[in-house]
């Protein structure tokens, strides 16, 4: 890719990234859960962070209600816009990565070709895509911000799921079926895949 600014040099610093993870007691990665909205994504994360704090693991999460505050705050929800966020939050995945922690994110996400813009820019043995997969009826019963229902109305607009696409992944990592097992139990699912890889050890 061409860059916008000139005269700037990417500079690897005096650490490697060896070094950080042996610091940290473990690797960094990318745990990348992706579904509709209200899937239970967040839950699990957040549910997963706190298993990988007690194991003395180094973490954070970042969502939609977060990112989008912030370094995401002048995107919207059209296929580039969304294009955008998850490229953005490739990059910055990417650095915790290389600081040897382990970034867990819960974004729809919702094309296939944006993340695997991410899985490339990670690394394939860095990313792990996790797919909460639940029927749109359940996440629209749940609904807890009110959003399928102003989506149903045709208030909010190119709402994943119900006015615009969601492409599930062909080959994650791991399948949830949040409708059928609780938060807890799919973020065990999600240690026993880091542990298996070697990301983190028992
Ligand atoms: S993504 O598609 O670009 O990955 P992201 O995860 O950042 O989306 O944000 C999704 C959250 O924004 C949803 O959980 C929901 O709370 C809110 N939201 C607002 N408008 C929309 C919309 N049109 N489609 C999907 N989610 C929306």
């Amino acid at each position: 890719m061409t860059l916008a600014s000139k005269n700037v040099t990417w500079f690897d610093g005096y650490l490697t990234r060896d070094e950080r993870e042996a610091l940290h007691g473990h690797k960094g990665a990318v745990v990348w859960f992706t579904g509709l909205s209200a899937s239970g994504k967040s839950t699990i994360a957040h549910y997963l962070e706190r298993m990988l704090y007690e194991r003395k693991c180094t973490t954070y999460s970042f969502d939609g209600d977060n990112v989008r505050h912030g370094l995401c705050r002048d995107l919207g929800f059209s296929p580039e816009d969304r294009k955008e966020n998850i490229r953005r939050i490739g990059e910055m995945v990417r650095l915790f990565v290389d600081g040897g922690i382990i970034a867990i994110t819960a974004f729809i996400s919702p094309y296939r070709a944006d993340r695997e813009v991410v899985r490339k820019l990670v690394g394939d043995d860095r990313f792990f895509e996790i797919y909460v997969e639940c029927p749109v009826e359940v996440c629209a019963k749940r609904d807890p911000k009110g959003l399928y229902q102003r989506a149903m109305a045709g208030v909010i607009k190119e709402f994943t799921g119900v006015s615009a696409p969601y492409e599930a992944p062909e080959n994650p990592s791991l399948v949830i079926h949040s409708a059928a097992v609780t938060p807890v139990e799919a973020a065990e699912e999600v240690m026993e895949i880091l542990n298996r890889a070697g990301i983190i050890s028992r």
